[in-house]
């Protein structure tokens, strides 16, 4: 959604497009040659919820590891959940199958990180952006579907002539382009992107995030935008959520996560965003996280991110920490009252 410098804007509506629940999945992992033995699990994605309104950005930021991808490949069918449910328009995507499946996958379209792979190098940029009419030909009948394409790529910021091009021939940023317009092919509703710009020179990133807000508003999309760099995810989402090592550690709107964090992963990733303000970046306080981030095979007990923060007390590898308003701050309104997974959550000014 399209923001002026600086003013948070909440959501559109109030009646979420998408609805996910307790989304969970875990990849098996197995011992043994002949006879596989199931010795545990992967714990990629462990109880994840969230939602999305109608014209609404979520982004969803994290360290490398912690499960966006996953959690993207659920929302398109591209993984199928392990438990939990993904409601579209109120309707469990994850227990339809065949033609009800198909017409709901066409609403929600992906765009994949790196634009360098996700292409078929021998396709044409014209039978790449029109394949899903292959899947949907009533969306695009034969005879249309070369204009069709054109559009697009004219919607894209492309010169509609590359139509007979090979993805080779194309920028890092122009092949970017290219995988949007085939996410939009189809016309969905809603389109998780998935850490769209960061293979991207730094230069070129801003111009496909521009790109993708002015899309935004001319097709009435809903997004949920997923990255590791917090500065990328600002610019573009009305709202944030934080991942952890498979869960959403704090979320709320963008002023709420970026100028009140409550959660101390939250603060020590703020701490590491870059300030362009030399007088700013004197003052502000780096955290540095101490050790790796643990296996997803194997999480700590209570609070998972209880191995690296500072304030770590015994409660924490007891009992896990709800997502939830944190008691202090209920009630209370203003900024810091958002959900925040920490059982001694206290707001805390990073960036200056
Ligand atoms: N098919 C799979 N089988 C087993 N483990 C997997 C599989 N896919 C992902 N994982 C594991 O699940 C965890 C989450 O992976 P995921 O790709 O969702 O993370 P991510 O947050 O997208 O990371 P990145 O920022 O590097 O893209 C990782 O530990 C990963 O190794
Ligand atoms: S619950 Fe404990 S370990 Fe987890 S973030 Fe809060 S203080 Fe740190
Ligand atoms: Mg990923």
């Amino acid at each position: 959604m399209a923001k002026t410098a600086g003013v948070a804007e909440k959501p559109v509506t109030t009646e979420p497009l998408l609805r996910v629940r307790g989304l969970v999945k875990h990849y098996p992992l197995t011992q043994g040659i002949l006879i596989k033995r199931q010795i545990g699990a992967v714990k990629a994605v462990d109880g994840v919820d969230f939602e999305l309104g109608a014209g609404e950005t979520l982004g969803i930021v994290g360290e490398s590891g912690c499960g966006k991808s996953t959690v993207a490949k659920m929302l398109v069918n591209l993984e199928r959940p392990t438990a939990g449910e993904i409601q579209y328009k109120g309707e469990d995507i994850t227990k339809l199958s065949g033609r009800a499946l198909k017409a709901v996958r066409r609403n929600i379209q992906m765009v994949f990180q790196d634009p360098y792979t996700s292409l078929n190098p021998r396709m044409t940029v014209g039978d790449i952006i029109g394949e899903p009419y292959e899947i949907h030909p009533e969306v695009a009948p034969k005879g249309s579907r070369r204009a069709k394409v054109q559009e697009l790529l004219d919607v894209v910021g492309l010169n509609p002539e590359y139509i007979n091009r090979y993805p080779h021939q194309f920028s890092g940023g122009q092949r970017q382009r290219i995988g949007i317009a085939r996410g939009l092919a189809l016309r969905p509703e809603i389109i998780v992107a998935d850490e769209p710009v960061s293979a991207l020179d730094v230069s070129v990133q801003a111009q496909v995030v521009n790109l993708l807000d002015r899309l935004q508003s001319e097709f009435h999309l809903s997004y949920v935008f997923i990255a590791h760099d917090l500065s990328i995810v600002r610019h573009i989402s009305d709202r944030v959520g934080v991942m952890y090592l498979g869960r959403i550690v704090e979320t709320g709107t963008d002023a709420e996560i970026y100028e009140h964090p409550t959660h101390p992963y939250t603060q020590a990733l703020l701490s590491a965003v870059p300030v362009p303000d030399p007088d700013a970046r004197e003052h502000r306080e780096r955290i540095i996280l101490s050790g790796d981030v643990p296996s997803p095979a194997n999480p700590p007990s209570g609070c998972r991110f209880r191995t690296r923060c500072w304030k770590a007390r015994e409660r924490c590898a007891l009992e896990v920490p709800a997502l939830a308003v944190p008691a202090e701050f209920r009630g209370v309104g203003g900024p810091a009252e958002h959900d925040s997974a920490c059982h001694f959550a206290e707001e805390k000014h990073v960036v200056p």
